[in-house]
């Protein structure tokens, strides 16, 4: 036997946490299922697939906003935090969701958007009403500068991330789209009726918050130019990681967070892994973990997103390992391919044709699942659901896409087709199609007319058809569950890199004690031969394995297929 380096052996208890051991399913309630035939999503059709979530095996549901919202983006856009949007149903149809998928032992995180308002909130109809308005500083109001802006900042939705509002004749800031004002933060009468209303909703028995572009929330005091990008703006994500972002996060783990056994995440645009030392601490003092987007990025050109190239999966390796090892024992990540802002990742960083969707999406799932951090499923990522094919802009419906084509194409930066492409490739009405629950009229989302279309693929990519299926994606995602549970090792292991120079492979393994977890995933169509190093091949014992070819199994010297993964099992 050889002797390897003892790392780290068992886990301290205080070093468990249910939150860590769990995976997160992401609801888009808009596009999961509707149950009154409206073509709409809506919490009647979350209640009716709670079994479908405890078959796959998931632990903590994260639910896209179901507030009231005029919906301009979807929900992301409140005007009032503390009722239901009407599309969606009641507050009754909520109690009884929440009620129903604790008894299935599912916990449900809400959406907290809090950086920002809709402009149809009363806080913001009254702020806007005059300069002396109580509610006036609820909001970030600015003079023009020089008949302009006070600023370069840019909205994320394109343009500037200030509007101009004749009646006060001044400016207000909004980091996303014009209905969405940015609320200052800075007053404590604005965090104290945050603070009041996630109270309101831990009341009710809710298992924690997901926090949206919370990074954003405190503005620098002098608002500074940022570096102009491709549309002439500085980034939305300009003032990430404010002067006092994280007094105010202590703030609310203190009024807040600290009287329940809660999950928070905070979804950390513009986060330094420094900063996300600071967010997601092991100390407690802020939230559990961040969503940091680093590697949403790598096929992205100087903060543009609307390219089409593939990913460089050496610079995706070395982001991914820098968030592995720089959180290691410190902070705690996220792990997550998609969500509804991004398109699919069997298209992304797969391989979406018939023959290597199913394989690209369960190589994909091991990638992720055993690597250090929660992972998270976004609705249909479990059947490999894939990008679509998108027609003419009329097929669009978010206004981040629908925005940038008209800005990019009439400021003469892509071409109409050009920008489609764009589009079909990295809308996020990608992830926003409706869910595929079987092969009947529109995939049996609705018995109405949905909101935006339907993948046709539905046919051959659908939950009935793969749930009875052994090899099917939604089987390997049960597997990869299960396997959480029973073995230590993948929620708590250390994590180190092999092969960084490779472009086709993703090598690296896990270490607790005297387990090892060796894991192997092809990005590539191409066949590779692979040497492992010591100790594996030889003078370690296989005790487990999962892969997503029948015969997966390690030799030293080992062919690896095209998109074939395997996770292998060793105890030293
Ligand atoms: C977050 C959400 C996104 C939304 C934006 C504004 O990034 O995930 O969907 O558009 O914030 O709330
Ligand atoms: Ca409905």
């Amino acid at each position: 036997m050889i002797k390897v380096e003892v790392v780290n052996t068992m886990k301290a208890e205080s070093d468990r946490k249910w939150w860590k051991e769990s995976v997160v399913y992401q609801i888009y309630p808009r596009s999961f299922k509707d149950s009154n035939g409206d073509g709409i999503g809506d919490l009647k059709g979350i209640t009716e697939k709670l079994d479908y979530l405890k078959e796959l095996g998931v632990d903590v549901i994260w639910l896209s906003p179901v507030y009231q919202s005029p919906n301009d983006d979807n929900g992301y856009d409140i005007s009032d935090y503390q009722s239901i949007m009407e599309e969606f149903g009641t507050m009754e149809d909520f109690d009884e969701m929440l009620a129903a998928a604790h008894d299935r032992g599912l916990k449900i995180v809400m959406d907290l958007v809090v950086n920002h308002t809709s402009d149809e909130h009363p806080w913001f109809v009254e702020s806007r009403k005059s300069k002396d308005n109580p509610y006036r500083d609820y909001y970030i109001w600015r003079e023009g500068k020089d008949g302009k802006e006070p600023n370069n900042w840019g909205s994320c939705f394109s343009g500037s991330a200030w509007m101009y509002d004749e009646n006060t004749q001044m400016y207000f800031l909004h980091l996303f789209s014009k209905k969405q004002p940015d609320l200052n933060w800075d007053n404590e009468a604005v965090r104290n009726e945050v603070y009041d209303m996630m109270n309101w909703w831990i009341d009710k028995g809710i298992d924690g918050f997901r926090m949206d572009v919370i990074s954003l929330i405190s503005k620098p005091a002098d608002f500074p130019d940022g570096k102009a990008g491709v549309n002439g703006y500085a980034s939305f994500a300009e003032p990430a990681n404010g002067p006092h972002v994280h007094e105010y996060l202590q703030e609310m783990r203190k009024k807040v967070l600290d009287r329940a056994d809660t999950l928070t995440v905070g979804e950390c645009s513009g986060v330094t892994l420094e900063e996300a030392k600071k967010y997601a601490c092991s100390d407690g003092t802020e939230l559990n973990m961040v969503f940091q987007f680093e590697h949403m990025d790598v096929d992205s050109e100087e903060g543009n997103k609307w390219t089409d190239k593939k990913i460089d999966l050496r610079k995706m390796k070395e982001i991914l390992t820098k968030w592995q090892k720089g959180l290691e024992g410190v902070a705690w990540n996220s792990l997550f391919w998609e969500n509804h802002d991004q398109p699919r990742s069997v298209s992304r960083y797969g391989n979406d044709t018939e023959k290597f969707q199913e394989l690209s999406a369960k190589m994909l799932a091991t990638c992720l699942h055993m690597m250090q951090g929660t992972p998270y499923i976004y609705q249909g990522q479990e059947l490999g659901m894939t990008n679509v094919p998108f027609g003419g802009i009329e097929d669009f419906r978010d206004l981040d896409s629908i925005n940038a084509y008209y800005e990019l194409t009439e400021q003469g930066v892509y071409g109409k087709e050009e920008m489609l492409k764009r589009l079909r490739y990295k809308s996020r009405d990608n992830a926003r199609t409706p869910f595929q629950w079987d092969d009947s009229e529109n995939a049996g989302f609705t018995e109405g007319k949905p909101w935006i279309m339907v993948n046709p693929n539905y046919k051959r990519i659908n939950a009935k058809e793969q749930m009875g299926r052994e090899n099917s994606v939604f089987s390997y995602y049960q597997k990869l569950i299960r396997l959480r549970k029973e073995h230590d090792i993948i929620v708590y292991g250390s994590y180190d890199l092999l092969l960084p120079e490779d472009p086709d492979l993703y090598v690296y393994t896990r270490t607790l004690g005297e387990e090892k977890l060796l894991v192997i995933c092809n990005f590539s169509e191409n066949e590779r031969e692979l040497t492992l190093p010591e100790p594996f091949g030889t003078s370690s014992e296989i005790v487990k394995w999962i892969g997503n070819y029948e015969d997966s199994g390690a030799g030293r010297t080992m062919q690896i297929r095209p998109y074939e993964a395997m996770a292998l099992f060793h105890k030293i």
